[in-house]
C-alpha cells in the first residue's frame, strides 16, 4: 500500500489530500511526519478511546497495595551500605525523563532549564547534575546519566547543557536522546496539520523504554556493566538521585524486577496516580482515571485506603529495561486546545504501566518532606514556590540536626556540591559555607 492509500484506509482522506497540494520540500517534511506514525494504530486508538467511559480504565478489582516508610525499617543502614558499594562499582545510572512540554508551568523551554527562584538561581538541570556528582564522589565512581528529550526541546536541552559546560559533569557520562511522538487528532479523529506539518506531540513518558533502546542507550548502559537505573522526572525539586538506600532495597530484595518511592497521599484530592493491585499485579492508577468511590474509599481508622502516591521515581533492574524495549504499553488520552482546535485527542504512554508487565514490584516508602517537590503549576498548588519552601525547610532541618543555630524566620539552600542528603554539615561548616555553599532567605 502507498502512503496515499494507507492515509485513505485509516479514514485520513483530508490529510491525503493535503499533502497532494504541496511540492519540494513542504511535500517531503510532511510525507517524513507521516512515515513516522502508525496509521492503523492510530485509527484502531481514536475508534477505542471514543467510544470508552473513565470506568474502563480501570479494573473492577482493584486493592491497595501496601507499603511502610523505608527510613523506619532495621535494614535501612544495610541498604543504603549496599547500594553505596553497587554504585561504586558502576552498576547503577540515572535516567532522567524530561521530553514533556511543560504546560502547566507555562515556561518557553525545557523545563529543566527553569530557575525556582532558590538563592542560587541554579536550574533544576543545575541542582540535579551538582546532587550526582556530589553523591559519585561519595561513592569513588562516575555514575552515567541518561537523559530523554523530545523532539519539541531537544536541540534547546543540549544547547543550555553546552553552554553551561555540563555543569561539570563529564561529557562521556552523559547521553541525550529523544523520545517519539503521536500525531494529535481533531474531535472527529482527523490528524491535526500546522503549517503544512503534523502536529506531533511527545508519545508520554512511557515512550522512555523503547527510545531508550532504539537510541543505543540501553545498549550503552549494558557495556557499561550497569545493572540498576533510576529513573526520575525533571520536575521534582527534591529528588534524591540514584539514592542508595533505594538501591539496596531493590538489590537485596532480590525478586522484583523494578522498585517505586511512595508516599502518602496528602489527601483525595491530590492530583498524584496510586499505587494498587488491579487483578493482583502491582501497577499505578492516574488521578483521572480513579472513580470517585476508590478516591474517597476510607479504612476503619478514617485512614484513606488507597493512600499510596505515585512521585515518579522507580528503580529498573536492566533485564527489566531488556523485557520493556518491545513490550506494548497501554495508551491513554487528553483532550486539550491543539492549533486552536478545542478537544483534540491526545495520546500518551505512562511509564508506570510498565509496572504490570514486569510481574512484582517492591514499594519504598519515603517522607515526602524530604523527597518530593514537584514543580507542576506557574502558582498554587506543587508550584515554583512550594518547592523553594519545601527546600528551604529541609535543609533549614538538616542545618539544625548539625547543631546549627538558624535564625528564626530564616530559610536556607544548602547547595548539592556540598551535601547530597544532609550528610557533611556542622557548626563549623556552617560558618565557613554561609553566603557560599550555604544561602539564607526569607520564609
Ligand atoms: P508530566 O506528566 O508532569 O507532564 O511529566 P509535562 O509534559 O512535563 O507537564 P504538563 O502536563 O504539560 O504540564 C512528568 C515527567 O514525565 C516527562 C516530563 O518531562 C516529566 O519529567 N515526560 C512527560 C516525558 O519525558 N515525555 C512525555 O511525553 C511526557
Amino acid at each position: 500500500m502507498d502512503m496515499i492509500e494507507s492515509l485513505n484506509a485509516a479514514g485520513q482522506q483530508e490529510l491525503a489530500k493535503h499533502l497532494e497540494t504541496l511540492m519540494g520540500d513542504a511535500r517531503k517534511k510532511l510525507e517524513r511526519d507521516i512515515q513516522s506514525q502508525d496509521w492503523a494504530e492510530l485509527k484502531a486508538l481514536y475508534t477505542e478511546k471514543s467510544n470508552a467511559s473513565l470506568e474502563d480504565n480501570v479494573s473492577k478489582d482493584l486493592k491497595p497495595m501496601p507499603f511502610k516508610i523505608a527510613v523506619d525499617d532495621l535494614r535501612y543502614d544495610f541498604w543504603k551500605e549496599t547500594g553505596e558499594i553497587l554504585l561504586g562499582k558502576g552498576q547503577v545510572a540515572a535516567f532522567l525523563v524530561a521530553g514533556g512540554q511543560g504546560s502547566r508551568l507555562g515556561f518557553e523551554g525545557p523545563k529543566g532549564m527553569f530557575d525556582i527562584g532558590l538563592p542560587s538561581h541554579k536550574s533544576l538541570f543545575q541542582l540535579q547534575a551538582e546532587r550526582l556528582q556530589n553523591l559519585a564522589a561519595q561513592v569513588g565512581h562516575p555514575i552515567p546519566w541518561c537523559i530523554m528529550t523530545s523532539p519539541l526541546n531537544h536541540e534547546a536541552t543540549v544547547n543550555f547543557f553546552t553552554e553551561h559546560n555540563f555543569f561539570g559533569y563529564a561529557r562521556e557520562n552523559i547521553r541525550f536522546f529523544e523520545q517519539g511522538t503521536i500525531c494529535a487528532l481533531t474531535p472527529e479523529g482527523k490528524a491535526v496539520i500546522d503549517n503544512d506539518r503534523l502536529a506531533l506531540v511527545p508519545d508520554g513518558n512511557g515512550g522512555c523504554f523503547r527510545a531508550l533502546a532504539q537510541s543505543g542507550t540501553l545498549a550503552w548502559l549494558i557495556e557499561k556493566g550497569v545493572r540498576y537505573v533510576f529513573l526520575y522526572s525533571v520536575d521534582n525539586a527534591l529528588c534524591r538521585i540514584c539514592d542508595p538506600a533505594f538501591i539496596g532495597a531493590l538489590a537485596s530484595e532480590g525478586r522484583s524486577m523494578s522498585a517505586s518511592k511512595v508516599v502518602h497521599k496528602a489527601g483525595p484530592n491530590e492530583k498524584v496516580g496510586i499505587f494498587a493491585l488491579q487483578n493482583n499485579k502491582p501497577g499505578v492508577v492516574e488521578y483521572s482515571d480513579l472513580p470517585e468511590s476508590y478516591r474517597d474509599m476510607t479504612n476503619a481508622d478514617g485512614s484513606l485506603t488507597f493512600d499510596g502516591g505515585n512521585i515518579a521515581i522507580h528503580l529498573f533492574k536492566i533485564e527489566g529495561l531488556r523485557k520493556l524495549q518491545t513490550s506494548k504499553l497501554p495508551w491513554h488520552t487528553a483532550r486539550k486546545t491543539v492549533c486552536g482546535i478545542e478537544k483534540c485527542w491526545k495520546f500518551e504512554q505512562f511509564l508506570f504501566d510498565a509496572f504490570p508487565q514486569l510481574g512484582t514490584m517492591m514499594p519504598f516508602g519515603v517522607i515526602r518532606e524530604e523527597e518530593f517537590a514537584p514543580v507542576k503549576n506557574a502558582d498554587g498548588n506543587d508550584s515554583p514556590k512550594t518547592a523553594r519552601e519545601m527546600i528551604g525547610k529541609l535543609h533549614r532541618d538538616w542545618l539544625r540536626k548539625a547543631h546549627v543555630e538558624v535564625k528564626p524566620g530564616k530559610l536556607y539552600e544548602v547547595s548539592p556540591t556540598l551535601s547530597y542528603a544532609g550528610e557533611g554539615l556542622s557548626r563549623r561548616v556552617f560558618e565557613r559555607e554561609l553566603g557560599r555553599n550555604i544561602l539564607e532567605f526569607d520564609e
